[in-house]
């Protein structure tokens, strides 16, 4: 990120740090959305596996679905382009539990929230902020630290935001899911994606996904599209080219002194005093 000033970059809403290609009156009508029951959320903090999420969401079914843009991100003309929408709708978000519209709540419409070790969803959002001209400017790694434990970056606290979801992990229509189990075991992931859908997946098909899915697949065939940076399941995103960096679990050991780790420890288990984590 260079060039233009934070002012330009960045705007609050609700006490919450937004982009400002996320307009203050789309924000301010998401109140009134108009979701439907066969809606399908994508919820995420950035830099979480979204991409990914949706990558395998996206395989799994057969019939015509059409992923959305993130429902923030963008102008007030928003809300009828998704109006518009004849195929079910899978939609992204990184809007905490408490600012999602209430039509999703209302007709308990199913939501996967995907969740990360906040030290790496730290380190990729540090290497995203440099990359990315539509965030501002961090000039070290010291000082984007700092940023995010304050919650002072995009999208807030990464506390305040899993908190806020993990309130509702026992809701029948929120499933859970975990960067690091993607990892671990893809096709158990898939398999449960697919359970949790109410789709009839075969193990070959889920098999296909998964190889579809991985990290080198997914990032070269982004690297062959023409791609379109309008069409992104991320409200930061500006080039789809920049998701695609490590894909790996425990890339924060490389970049956390033993000092910020010690910070790291202290602030987590304070601010996830409650939490099941
Ligand atoms: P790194 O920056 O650690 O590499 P999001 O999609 O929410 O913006 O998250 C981006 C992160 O997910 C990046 O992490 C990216 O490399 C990783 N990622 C994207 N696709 C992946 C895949 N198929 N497998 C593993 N990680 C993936």
């Amino acid at each position: 990120a260079t060039m233009s000033s934070e002012a330009e970059l960045i705007h609050m809403f609700k006490g919450i740090p937004f982009t400002t290609r996320s307009s203050p009156e789309l924000l301010k009508s998401l109140d009134t959305f108009d979701a439907r029951e066969d809606d399908v959320l994508l919820v995420s903090y950035p830099k979480s596996g979204t991409h990914w999420l949706a990558g395998v969401i996206t395989k799994l079914y057969n019939t015509q679905v059409t992923l959305t843009s993130p429902i923030e991100f963008g102008d007030i003309s928003k809300l009828e382009e998704l109006n518009k929408l004849s195929s079910k709708r899978i939609i992204p978000t990184h809007l905490d539990y408490n600012m999602l519209p209430p039509n999703f709540k209302n007709k308990k419409c199913k939501m996967i929230y995907i969740s990360r070790n906040p030290k790496d969803t730290a380190v990729s959002m540090y290497h995203y902020y440099r990359e990315n001209p539509n965030l501002p400017t961090v000039d070290t790694w010291t000082a984007f630290f700092d940023l995010f434990l304050k919650g002072d970056v995009v999208c807030g606290s990464w506390f305040d935001h899993f908190l806020s979801w993990e309130e509702h992990e026992n809701d029948k229509n929120i499933l859970f899911l975990f960067y690091e189990d993607m990892k671990k075991d893809l096709p158990k992931i898939v398999n449960e994606i697919s359970l949790f859908l109410g789709l009839n997946v075969s193990d070959n098909d889920i098999q296909d996904i998964c190889k579809k899915s991985s990290f080198s697949e997914m990032k070269s065939d982004t690297e062959k599209e023409n791609s379109d940076p309008s069409h992104t399941v991320c409200a930061l995103t500006s080039n789809r080219k920049l998701i695609f960096r490590k894909g790996t679990v425990g890339d924060w050991k490389n970049h956390f002194t033993p000092k910020q780790n010690r910070k790291f420890e202290e602030i987590f288990n304070e601010k996830m005093k409650l939490s099941k984590m």
